[in-house]
């Protein structure tokens, strides 16, 4: 039977683990592939001096296995992050942020001298942007890069949490932007980043992935970037 796609999260968590340096903090990003990844770090936890984590969930996860959690600055450079994306494209380049951690989890990426990326390979695309991209953004600054979005093609929606504008770990709002089309994502990284308002935009072109684990039905396919 065809694996589901749960099980497609755990192999890749499992062979994540061949990248982990022992005796090294290891870097750690957020959600549900991630997790399976945390759960496969049982086997080798005792190789793992401690961890760094983009979000509070990863961070208990990782205690519950007894792996200190650091802060990032505390820590002047990883090996190695791990982590999800949204989308990945031929290059490495990701969207990330739908679980709204891009900012930290940008800062972790940073960091570390690989970005290794577990995914299943429904998130394998040609070109990023059918994930509505996410943008952590000032406040008062919404509406008005919500127009400039608009004028890249872009339809900039704010994310609302029970009814109301979600708020970041850092205090911001998020715009989802539907119908971009990103082609040169590295290009788009540098011009979006410099509008004033935007903390970070959840493209991934200068933190882009070395390496992507991608489940699919026949196993797991490694690409290098
Ligand atoms: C979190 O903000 C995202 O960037 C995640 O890395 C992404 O959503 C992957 O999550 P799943 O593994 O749950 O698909």
């Amino acid at each position: 039977a065809a694996l589901s796609q749960d099980e497609l999260k755990q192999l890749v968590g499992r062979a994540a683990l061949q990248y982990v340096v022992p005796g090294e903090i290891l870097g750690v990003g957020t959600g549900s592939t991630v997790n399976c990844f945390i759960d496969a770090l049982a086997q080798i936890k005792a190789q793992i001096p401690g961890a760094v984590s983009s979000s509070e969930a990863s961070t208990q996860r990782l205690r519950a296995l007894g792996i200190p959690v650091l802060e990032a600055a505390a820590v002047q450079r990883l090996s190695v992050y791990v982590d999800g994306a949204d989308e990945i494209d031929g290059q490495g380049c990701m969207i990330k942020g739908g679980g709204a951690a891009l900012t930290r989890e940008k800062i972790v990426a940073a960091l570390a001298e690989r970005f290794v990326c577990i995914a299943d390979a429904s998130k394998r695309v040609q070109v990023l942007g059918r994930f509505p991209l996410p943008v952590e953004v000032i406040p008062m600054a919404a509406a008005q890069l919500g127009r400039r979005f608009a004028a890249l093609g872009g339809q900039a929606r704010l994310r609302l949490k029970d009814g109301v504008p979600l708020v970041t770990d850092n205090g911001q709002h998020i715009l989802d932007v539907h119908g971009l089309q990103i082609g040169a994502p590295l290009a788009f990284e540098n011009e979006v980043s410099q509008w004033p308002g935007v903390v970070t935009v959840g493209v991934f072109a200068h933190q882009r992935a070395s390496v992507c684990l991608l489940g699919s039905a026949s196993g797991v396919q490694t690409l290098s970037f």
